[in-house]
Order: structure tokens, then C-alpha cells, then sequence
């Protein structure tokens, strides 16, 4: 059983992971780091404890405590907003000095799997360190700002043993009961919200071949995790 760590749990996205993640068998508990308290109904549900944090790159000591035993971090956190001041210390600094934070001191008693850290990149996110100076035609600072994050935590899987990092690279995200038919949406790169959160969700739980995942891969998985779990035949690990 699993103890995963969620930020970004009152967004779109982390909002439909935490959904996810509390219906799965496998989890056990949900701590959501969170800058403010969870309203959705989910609030309620006996498998989340809904931490309050004002400062996302120093955790606390109370706060590390109530992470103690956790498998697993799906960081959801962030924003697209172009030109922000706040964009560098909120797509680089938080995650990656979490991503330490966790490597340092939960990955050592993470068992029997690993430490995994699931960062929410995107699909245009610029990963490849190919040329970081390329002038891009549209938001360009967070593409190279959140590229960096993505190097920077794939990376430290190099330096600390019992810990695993992956970075999910969606194409726009959309609601489950958007109306736009299954095959438009694989051709426009997009991805419905529960596919999404139960493919990120998998690669929390069990990991994966490979450090990115591409907008088409985590859509197939999701939607085959999403039918699994419907059919009862998710497991607790
Ligand atoms: N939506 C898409 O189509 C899409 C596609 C690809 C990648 N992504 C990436 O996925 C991530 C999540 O996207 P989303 O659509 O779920 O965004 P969202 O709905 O705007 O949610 C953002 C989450 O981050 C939290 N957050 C933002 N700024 C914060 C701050 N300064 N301090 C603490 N918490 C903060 C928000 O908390 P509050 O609720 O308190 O504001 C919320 O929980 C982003 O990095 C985004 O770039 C999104």
C-alpha cells in the first residue's frame, strides 16, 4: 500500500489526481500540499490529510513529519502565466528543491519500491538542452523555465539511490465529458483529465520504461488504468 504526496491538488489537474489517487487500491493515504485548504468534496474523504504550506521550497519540520513513509510525490503544481515574476520560484525552485527534499530523506525508507517523483511538465515544454538560448514564438520563459526543471529532476535520479524521477509532457488537457470525439481528440494531442491522472497516478505507483512520457502514451495508459481500476482488477500492492 501507498503513501503518495500530491501538490497542485486544488488545480485542474492535481484536483483530478487526487480523485484519482483516493479511489485507487493501492493508496493507502494522500497527504495534498496545498496553499490553501481543499474544498472540493474530497475534502471529507478518511484517505487525504490536506497540509497547508506557505513556503514550498523549505518545508517544515512538522510538515516533513506527516510526509515520513510516503512512496511517492505528483507534483502538479504551476502555472502557464507568461512574463511572471513569480515564474522562476515557482517552476524551478519549489520543484526541484522538493524533488532533493524527498531524495534526501524519504527516499532511503521508501519500500519495497523506490521513491518516485512524478513532475506535471507539458508537451511543449523545452526538455532537450539541445540550444537554450533558441528564441521561441510563444511562451518562451515558461517553456525554458519548466525544461529546466524537467533536466534538473530527471538528473538527480543519477545522484540518490531508492529514488526514481519522470517528467509527463500532456498536450492540452480537457474535461472527461468534453464532447469532442475519442479519435479528434488523439489527433489534436489532447487528453482527457481522469486519463491523464490515471496514468500519472500508475507511474507513481509502478513506475515506468522510461523518464518522459508523450501525450499518446499517457492517454493509452490512462485510459486502460481507468478501465482496470472500473473492472476491479487494480490490485493493492
Ligand atoms: N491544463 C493544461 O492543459 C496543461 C497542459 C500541459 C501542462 N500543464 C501543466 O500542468 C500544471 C498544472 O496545470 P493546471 O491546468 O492544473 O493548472 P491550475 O488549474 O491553474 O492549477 C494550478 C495549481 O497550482 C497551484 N499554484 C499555482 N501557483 C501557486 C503558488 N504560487 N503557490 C502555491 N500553489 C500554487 C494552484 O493553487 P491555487 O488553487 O491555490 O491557485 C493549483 O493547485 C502546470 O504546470 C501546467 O503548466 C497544464
Amino acid at each position: 500500500m501507498s503513501k503518495i504526496i500530491i501538490t497542485g491538488a486544488t488545480g485542474r489537474i492535481g484536483s483530478a489526481c487526487l480523485t484519482h489517487c483516493l479511489s485507487h487500491p493501492a493508496v493507502h493515504l494522500v497527504v495534498a500540499l496545498t496553499r490553501r485548504p481543499i474544498d472540493s468534496p474530497e475534502a471529507n474523504n478518511s484517505k487525504l490529510k490536506n497540509l497547508i504550506v506557505s513556503n514550498f521550497s523549505t518545508l517544515s519540520e512538522d510538515v516533513l513529519a506527516e510526509l515520513e513513509g510516503a512512496n511517492a510525490c505528483i507534483w502538479s503544481l504551476g502555472q502557464n502565466s507568461e512574463g511572471d515574476p513569480q515564474m522562476e520560484e515557482r517552476e524551478y525552485v519549489w520543484p526541484v528543491a522538493a524533488a532533493r527534499l524527498f531524495a534526501e530523506k524519504l527516499a532511503p525508507s521508501s519500500t519495497p519500491a523506490p521513491f518516485r517523483f512524478v513532475l506535471m511538465s507539458g508537451q511543449l515544454v523545452l526538455h532537450s538542452n539541445a540550444d537554450p538560448n533558441a528564441s521561441l514564438w510563444f511562451f518562451s520563459q515558461a517553456r525554458k523555465t519548466k525544461g529546466r526543471t524537467s533536466r534538473a529532476i530527471i538528473g538527480m535520479q543519477d545522484e540518490f539511490s531508492n529514488f526514481e524521477s519522470f517528467a509527463v509532457r500532456p498536450g492540452g488537457v480537457i474535461t472527461d465529458d468534453n464532447y469532442t470525439p475519442n479519435l479528434v481528440v488523439a489527433a489534436l494531442s489532447l487528453i482527457r483529465r481522469g486519463d491523464l491522472a490515471a496514468a500519472v497516478a500508475d507511474i507513481a505507483l509502478n513506475g515506468g520504461q522510461q523518464r518522459l512520457f508523450e501525450c499518446g502514451e499517457l492517454r493509452s495508459k490512462g485510459i486502460q488504468k481507468r478501465e482496470e481500476l472500473l473492472a476491479g482488477s487494480l490490485t493493492k500492492l
